[in-house]
């Protein structure tokens, strides 16, 4: 698990629905136990870097703190939202807690010039990296210069899919929740534009495979195979 010259080492977290869905159409995405919360805030705490995209933070308005990891409350990593356009709400709990939790708020040269020097004012890092959409290579590059030698992505599914897309993962970890959810309109793992053939899709490699506490989930964890090392 070492960090790239280029940019840092990249583990995808998601919980996932039977049916490949990580929020239902109501846009409920609390899918995974308890048990399941605590492993991810352990990830957390052994990670620089959490980054999520804007439509998380605008639905789910997550926090991306360590909490449920006895002895490790408080150890954050530096919080990173993918937002080109510099939606991220002043009132949300990450900007919220920016003054105590390092946040890095990537936006594009298209953000609203008010609204960037509004989030700097609150205590956020705002970089511009991108012309009209957030470059994630760019944001990469900038994060390794920072020292950040390890980044756990929590979603949503547009991110995973540019992320993957662009061979910047490393490792991708899938609580798999025991539900059915359905709808065509749910969001799944991987969104965007997709891959057109099967041979073009990003291949995995199963590195392990857990059963958690006997309630049905299973924690699938792959080694991404052809990132741009
Ligand atoms: N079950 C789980 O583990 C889990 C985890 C996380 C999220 N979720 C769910 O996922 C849903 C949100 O996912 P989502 O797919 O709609 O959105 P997302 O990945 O959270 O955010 C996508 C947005 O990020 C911005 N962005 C900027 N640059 C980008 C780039 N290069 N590539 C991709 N996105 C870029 C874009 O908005 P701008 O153009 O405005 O910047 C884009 O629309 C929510 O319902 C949430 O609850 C579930």
């Amino acid at each position: 698990m070492k960090a790239h010259m280029d940019r840092p080492y990249v583990i995808i977290n998601a919980a996932m629905s039977v049916d490949g869905k990580i929020s239902s159409v109501g846009n409920d995405s609390r899918l995974s136990s308890k048990h399941d919360l605590v492993r991810v805030h352990r990830l957390r705490s052994m990670v620089d870097a959490v980054m999520v995209g804007i439509n998380t933070v605008l639905i789910d308005n997550p926090m991306l703190n360590v909490r449920y990891v006895e002895g490790r409350e408080g150890s954050n990593p530096s919080r990173v939202v993918v937002d080109s356009h510099a939606r991220i709400s002043p009132t949300s709990k990450i900007m919220s807690t920016c003054k105590s939790i390092p946040t890095i708020i990537a936006v594009s040269e298209h953000a609203d010039q008010a609204r960037v020097e509004r989030l700097r004012g609150m205590g956020a890092t705002v970089i511009v990296v991108g012309r009209d959409r957030v470059d994630l290579r760019m944001l990469l590059k900038w994060l390794r210069g920072m020292g950040i030698g390890k980044v756990l992505v929590e979603g949503g599914g547009e991110l995973n899919w540019s992320l993957l897309k662009e061979g910047l993962v490393d490792e991708l970890m899938v609580t798999v929740v025991p539900v059915v959810l359905g709808g065509r309109d749910a969001k799944t793992l991987v969104e965007g534009e997709g891959f057109l053939r099967v041979e073009e899709g990003r291949r995995l490699m199963l590195i392990d495979v857990n059963r958690m506490h006997g309630n049905g989930e299973v924690i699938l964890h792959y080694k991404v195979l052809n990132s741009n090392i």
